[in-house]
């Protein structure tokens, strides 16, 4: 029975953290709100409601999803864009703060149609409960953050000049963007992309993940009914083929992604080919080798809780977990046995039953792909646990590295990586880890002030975690995003995104 079991747990591991009130306005802060799975009643709603059986299918929803297959992917989009290109003027001339108010009422829909939209997230996407929670949280914070940014941030600026001139600078759309999101955050980063879009004034071309077309077809269904005209948002379903139809579209005026390395820079080559398309920004978010630094100093209780959050909480999949864990050598041995005692209470299993930490991979590709390396390293693993037999459960796994260089790449699921490192080498392992090229979350664990301030000068990457887990950033507390290889920011959830998406115009009046 799920419910005697995380009954059992209590709501110890789903806190609501007062944060401050200030960010979102009277409201106060949304990331903190969300069901309180300690209460049986609830608990026992919420586990009937996201294992009802829901029609997933792409197209489950008429009149958004749904592909027609007599059209070529450069028909579907050609029209996609022809559309929102025609809606572009009279959304353009709307008002900042009618833009900022259409976009809150869809915060409102959002949480009002929660129940449905946890559904979608946990059997389209494989999400666990409290991760379906957090997307939908997410998803609303986006949306009032942005339109608070707006109204706040896009009012023209006077500047100043000579006696019998006036210079203002406006801050405009750039026309129709194109957004690409990932199935990892089918519903959140999908809607926050496309938010940031249209509340400064753009439209959108939206394409989901191929693995998650369900959930943005309920966003998109749900932006419309807020007040997005129909023509503004436009959701294309589909796969690559969609994608680079729509990236070889020169009426583009630019491009939010999240998604790969490798994408990111298909992407910026098609945008860049033709020498007569104009130059148009391009914001990718992309994954990382993810390094959580553990010094001697550092608390192994609490060094063990956040690894294991920040290693295997959604699978290992998420853009921000931890991939290479580096504890200072003198102390790795008892770290290690702690966290492989910790790993033995890992329950992995059906994402609906919120009683399991670990759930699926996403698919069949993500499976075998992870599954076939783990393999091949099955003479290094240091910790592993038992799965169920059936389904896409890759099974959470600590694989011991001869060096920190040995580890190239991302590995997009629950396999852990460590090395260790020795006492006085902080500064060098920090940039060891930078030569990697990536640059998006980092962790130290450490009591010792100095250590802190080494790492932090030091580290080149977009979201340092110091003694605490390395994902969860909150919209308007850790704006989130990296450098080098990990994406281009600005960061998504962060004051300075909006201004990406609009073109900045100074007019001169000689009165
Ligand atoms: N924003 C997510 C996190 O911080 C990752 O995409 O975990």
């Amino acid at each position: 029975d799920p419910v005697a079991k995380i009954a059992a747990v209590g709501g110890a591991r789903h806190p609501s953290i007062p944060l401050p009130r200030d960010l979102f306005g009277p409201d106060g802060h949304r990331n903190s709100e969300g069901l309180d799975l300690s209460d049986r009643g609830v608990l026992a709603r919420t586990v009937a409601v996201v294992n009802a059986p829901l029609d997933v299918r792409p197209g489950a929803d008429p009149g958004t999803a749904g592909r027609r297959t007599d059209k070529t992917d450069r028909q579907i989009v050609g029209e996609a864009v022809s559309r929102t290109r025609a809606a572009l003027p009279a959304w353009a001339a709307t008002p900042v703060d009618e833009r900022a108010a259409t976009i809150e009422r869809l915060a409102d829909l959002l949480e009002e149609d929660r129940d449905r939209l946890m559904a979608i997230c946990v059997q389209e996407a494989r999400k666990s409960i409290p991760d379906a929670i957090g997307e939908v949280r997410e998803a609303a914070d986006f949306c009032r953050y942005y339109a608070r940014q707006a109204r706040q941030g896009l009012q023209p600026i006077e500047l100043p000049g000579p006696t019998g001139e006036r210079n203002t600078l406006h801050l405009d759309g750039r026309g129709v963007w194109a957004t690409i999101a990932p199935w990892n955050f089918p519903l959140a980063i999908f809607l926050g992309q496309t938010v940031a879009a249209l509340v400064t004034g753009n439209t959108v071309v939206a394409k989901p993940a191929p693995q998650t077309p369900a959930i943005a077809a309920r966003a998109v269904e749900l932006a419309h009914k807020a007040g997005v005209p129909s023509d503004a948002l436009v959701l294309v379903p589909g796969g690559p083929e969609i994608g680079q139809a729509l990236m070889e579209d020169v009426r583009i005026a630019g491009v939010a992604f999240t998604g790969s390395t490798g994408t990111a820079k298909r992407i910026a080559r098609t945008l860049l080919a033709d020498d007569e398309r104009p130059i148009v920004p391009l914001i990718a978010e992309t994954g990382g080798i993810n390094a959580m630094i553990v010094d001697s100093t550092a608390l192994p209780e609490q060094v063990v809780a956040d690894v294991i959050t920040s290693a295997f909480r959604s699978a290992g999949q998420r853009c921000s977990a931890l991939r290479l864990l580096l504890v200072q050598e003198d102390v790795a041995e008892g770290v290690l046995a702690m966290l492989a005692g910790a790993m033995d209470t890992l329950r992995v299993g059906d994402p609906g039953d919120p009683a399991n930490d670990v759930g699926p991979v996403v698919d069949r590709a993500a499976y075998d792909r992870l599954m076939t390396f783990r393999e091949s390293v099955r003479d290094r693993w240091v910790k592993t646990v038992d799965v169920p037999a059936e389904g896409l459960f890759v099974p959470p796994t600590l694989i011991r590295l001869g060096g920190i260089d040995d580890l190239k790449q991302e590995w997009f699921g629950p396999l852990l990586h460590v090395a260790t490192w020795k006492a006085g080498e902080l500064s060098e392992t920090v940039r060891r880890v930078n030569a990697k090229g990536f640059g998006l979350t980092m962790g130290l664990h450490s009591r010792i002030a100095r250590a802190g301030e080494v790492v932090e000068a030091e580290a080149r990457v977009g979201n340092l975690y110091v003694n605490r887990s390395m994902i969860g950033a909150v919209v308007g507390s850790q704006p989130f995003g990296g450098e080098g290889l990990s994406g281009t920011g600005p960061k998504a959830g962060g004051p300075h995104y909006l201004y990406r998406f609009v073109a900045e115009r100074a007019v001169s009046v000689d009165t």
